[in-house]
């Protein structure tokens, strides 16, 4: 447990208390639940879980909207039960990473509550006022269904206040130093509980300047360089995850020298995996990986395909995304704001064949992979639900009453269950999945155990080969003496590749899935044939010396 690097050999599995298990029969799940379910996820062979907002909230965006930093939801549990959660988790050698969510409290928060009732208010300047609407008119909007503007009057302050998202989230003001302070107060409280990491919202909004897109500005990075300093003064093991939809060159300021953050996700790779897909050819993936930056050493890459938000089309170009639409959005309800909400299964249209592909590809690309609850077992969603609740429904634990997720009136379940023919929790469930050797949930593990035997996988650089076949994306990744080699065929179709492996002639081929001797390289190019949606995962080991 003790790699300060660990994040760069972690297998991430992203969830909300909520869904996961109810131990009091009220409908919504707590801290006493999971902590009841780590063993399923210990045996599945995650290594972190990352937990969305568990704070006491009015729940207008999901716990994204807090209104105390400090406690636990009652609904979850207490400190008590989260203490218990943690330590169990770190029983098992799980890591557990919280959120942190600083650009805006719920306009519930105290400090915002205290802040419109008078200008000498000492929380006053916490937030970010203004007596007309029209400053910082350079600033997008994010929630392009429900905003129209990034401000809003508050009839008690007799103000305008700024807000990035929902109206009832009420950016914090940056620019004063007690809001630095508290962030940094907050922050300490949990790392003391023992949390492992902190993936930080929406951390590119932090600081405003008029005349400026209001985005990735030097003064944000001066704040977040300060909170890292406070982690480095005295928690050097933790890590600090930045949630910044931007593209690659405006990621990579996030890292900085590696005093920034220890972590980033990928925005602009995830649609661009839907769209080789869908295209079946590799470019789309190998120009935007191209693009990507070199990061620090101590630095690591955050993968994923989904997660509890719509599939987020900011990061693509409008030709792209009309593209993604017309292919993913059968119907206009898979719609919100600019993106799509969906989950990975049906997506990809409950083909098993594509959903694995998918996975090789989270699983082999460089950077730390993150696994949403529920895709294990290929969950589907519920587009007739509200915002982006049709991804975050129950987890399907058993054909049982309320899937085995709570003893509540079904009625009362915080969100209503998949029933649908298909995805529906009487077929498609975790205890179904671990009867049938060949399920997807046992793939599943199976891949996660392959991908912890080598480090190359997490820490490796990454070569792409470049075929003629534009539907085969191969690449190379190598660490420490390593050499792993992937093939991955986007297509619909079986497909032949032959691939330029001259530099390592006399070396032998192992499929690591099966531990396949395949034919040694030799001189010739390396012939494969693949089936429809199919993937290798190599390891090219000199014939005389050991495997790894
Ligand atoms: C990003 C979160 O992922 C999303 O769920 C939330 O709505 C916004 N931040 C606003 O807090």
């Amino acid at each position: 447990m003790n790699d300060a690097l660990w994040y760069k050999d972690a297998i991430i599995y992203q969830l909300h208390v909520k869904a996961f298990l109810d131990s009091n029969a009220d409908g919504i799940g707590d801290f006493r639940g999971l902590t009841d379910k780590l063993d399923y996820l210990q045996d599945l062979g995650i290594t972190a879980l990352w937990l969305l907002p568990m704070y006491p909230s009015p729940f207008k965006d999901d716990g994204y909207d807090i209104s105390d930093y400090l406690d636990i939801h009652k609904h979850y549990g207490t400190l008590k039960d989260f203490q218990e959660f943690l330590d169990e988790a770190h029983r098992r050698n799980l890591r557990v990473i919280t959120e942190l969510v600083i650009n805006h409290t719920s306009d519930q928060h105290p400090w915002f509550q205290d802040a419109r009732r008078s200008p000498s208010s000492p929380y006053r300047d916490y937030y970010v006022w203004s007596d007309s609407d029209q400053k910082y008119s350079g600033t997008r909007i994010i929630f392009t269904d429900t905003e129209r503007s990034n401000w809003s009057w508050d009839p008690d302050a007799k103000a305008y206040y700024w807000h990035r998202f929902f109206s009832h989230q009420p950016d914090l003001n940056f620019d004063h130093p007690r809001v630095r302070e508290e962030v940094i107060d907050i922050m300490k409280f949990w790392l003391d509980k023992g949390v492992d990491g902190l993936r930080v919202d929406a951390v590119p909004y932090l600081v405003e300047r008029e005349g400026t897109s209001c985005e990735n500005l030097p003064e944000t990075h001066e704040v977040l360089k300060e909170i890292r300093r406070a982690v480095d003064a005295g928690y050097p093991d933790r890590m600090l995850l930045a949630e910044a939809n931007q593209w690659p060159a405006d990621v990579r300021p996030y890292f900085a020298n590696g005093d920034e953050f220890h972590m980033a996700f990928h925005f602009p790779l995830m649609p661009r995996i839907f769209m080789a897909i869908k295209k079946e050819d590799r470019h789309p993936i190998t120009d935007i990986l191209r693009q990507t930056p070199p990061i620090p050493p101590n630095c690591q890459w955050a993968l994923f395909l989904r997660n509890h938000d719509e599939l987020t089309l900011e990061m693509v170009t409008a030709d792209e995304r009309d593209y993604l639409y017309r292919e993913y959005c059968t119907d206009p309800r898979m719609k919100i704001n600019i993106g799509i909400r969906r989950r990975l299964a049906s997506l990809m249209d409950n083909d098993r064949r594509k959903i694995e592909l998918l996975n090789s590809l989270l699983f082999t690309m460089p950077g730390t992979p993150i696994l949403y609850y529920g895709d294990e077992l290929g969950m589907g969603d519920n587009i007739y639900l509200g915002d982006r609740n049709g991804v975050r429904t129950p987890m399907q634990w058993t054909g049982d009453r309320n899937a085995g997720f709570s003893r509540a009136e079904t009625a009362q379940l915080y969100l209503p269950l998949n029933v649908d023919p298909v995805f529906g929790y009487q077929a498609l469930n975790v205890e179904a999945q671990l009867r049938v050797p060949n399920s997807l949930l046992k793939w599943t593990k199976r891949i996660l155990t392959v991908r912890k035997k080598h480090r190359t996988f997490g820490r490796g650089t990454l070569e792409f080969l470049n075929p003629s076949n534009r539907a085969i994306l191969a690449y190379v990744r190598k660490f420490e003496g390593e050499t792993l080699l992937i093939v991955n065929n986007l297509a619909s179709t079986a497909q032949p590749v032959e691939l330029d492996l001259r530099r390592f002639i006399g070396t032998d081929v192992i499929e690591l899935l099966g531990e396949t001797k395949f034919p040694r390289v030799a001189e010739h190019p390396y012939q494969l044939s693949l089936t429809p949606y199919g993937y290798f995962w190599f390891q090219l080991a000199s014939s005389h010396g050991a495997r790894r």
